[in-house]
């Protein structure tokens, strides 16, 4: 068997500022960097069906997570692929509808539907996420880290019993209260989903690991703890029991979108880097979480519709809030996709060449 020897990382700011060693300057990248606002995306996108095509063709997966390195300088790539891959994986597929958004013609309604639910086999449901790791791996060839990432279980438990977006997901909140010990039955399924894909894109390739529970914000503080932090929780446990089993550095960013009731919890987790959306204060969120914690966030997306110098202004402001140390910069949610490019790079160039 041929052994692979890890190619080491030059720039590897985001590693570093995610163990909480200096960095020099501050570290950045975007949330949906690799998507519509390069006109190399659009072009790569339009060349296929459908998104859907992108996402299992690993070439072209890998293709558009390395275009956001190259063209706006970022100091990490992230895994061009999306969460709905893991429902899909469990037995439950989906559809971009364009214009529309995600939307699954089967969901969940009792417990018939959860037990006919798999835990996702990544080697066999999701190997095309695997395969565009690797490729990604060797065409980076150790110039930046790369991000892999999952949605938290219960953000992917809301698309699978919604069936698609909603603003206030009340079907998959009703769950929660009328149907209490299926809905853990299900988070469960989907937590145990997670944490064997995560492990596999570390075992692919990938340098550290995003959390994406954009839903945290719907629930309140009582319910998020019960069906959301438990099984984040679990998450963050199993990947660093495998961390400490196999020495190597497996850092995990766990980003709860709206959670500003439960930062003090959040502080509580076994990851490394805690994502703020641009609700939170950030000397307040510091408190909160404490000092073990690296913080990455959190300028409101909407700047970047602002001219140059606001801009400017916005992002010093920020990276002076969150100080020299223990930041990984980023906006507080993804790049809105009608953003112009030349002032995502203004963002970036702010921040490289920021001096405290
Ligand atoms: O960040 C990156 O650059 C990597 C790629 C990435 C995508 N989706 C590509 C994508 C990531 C990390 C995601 C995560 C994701 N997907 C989340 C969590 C992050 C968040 O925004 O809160 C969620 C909730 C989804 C589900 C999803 N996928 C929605 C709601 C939509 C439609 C809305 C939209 O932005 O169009 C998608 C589609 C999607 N995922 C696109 C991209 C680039 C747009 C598809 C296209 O090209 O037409």
């Amino acid at each position: 068997m041929q052994i692979e020897i890890p190619v080491k990382i030059q720039n590897d700011l985001i590693l570093k500022a995610a163990r909480g060693q200096e960095t020099g300057r501050t570290p950045v990248w975007l949330m949906r960097q690799a998507g519509r606002i390069l006109p190399e995306y659009r072009k790569v996108r339009k060349s296929v069906s459908g998104f859907k095509e992108l996402v299992q063709t690993p070439e072209l997966a890998c293709e558009v997570t390395l275009q956001p390195v190259d063209i706006l300088g970022v100091d990490a790539a992230i895994i061009f692929s999306d969460i709905l891959v893991i429902p899909e994986a469990m037995g439950l597929p989906y559809q971009l509808i364009e214009n529309k958004g995600p939307f699954f013609e089967k969901t969940i309604k009792g417990l018939d539907d959860i037990d006919s639910l798999k835990i996702a086999n990544p080697k066999e449901d999701l190997h095309y996420v695997l395969e565009a790791i690797r490729l990604t791996k060797t065409e980076l060839d150790g110039k930046v880290p790369l991000i892999g990432f999952a949605g938290a279980p219960w953000t992917i438990f809301c698309y699978m019993l919604e069936g698609s977006g909603s603003k206030t997901f009340s079907k998959a909140r009703k769950f929660l209260y009328t149907q209490h010990e299926l809905a853990h039955q299900l988070l469960q399924k989907i937590t145990d989903s997670t944490i064997a894909y995560l492990q596999a894109q570390f075992e692919a390739g990938a340098d550290i690991v995003q959390l994406f529970d954009s839903w945290a914000g719907v629930l309140s503080p009582q319910l998020y703890k019960e069906f959301s932090l438990r099984y984040i929780s679990q998450i963050c446990d199993s990947i660093k029991n495998q961390h400490s089993a196999n020495s190597i550095q497996r850092p995990v960013i766990v980003f709860a979108k709206g959670a500003y009731f439960s930062l003090k919890e959040l502080g509580k987790l076994n990851c490394d880097v805690i994502g703020l959306d641009w609700n939170m204060d950030i000397s307040e969120s510091r408190k909160l979480i404490g000092e073990t914690k690296t913080l990455q966030g959190n300028l409101d997306p909407a700047v970047l519709y602002a001219d140059f110098q606001t801009i400017k202004n916005e992002t010093k402001k920020m990276l002076n809030n969150f100080g020299p140390k223990q930041h990984i910069a980023n906006l507080g949610h993804g790049v809105y996709p009608d953003t112009d490019v030349e002032r995502v790079k203004c963002f970036i160039e702010t921040i490289k060449e920021y001096e405290f």
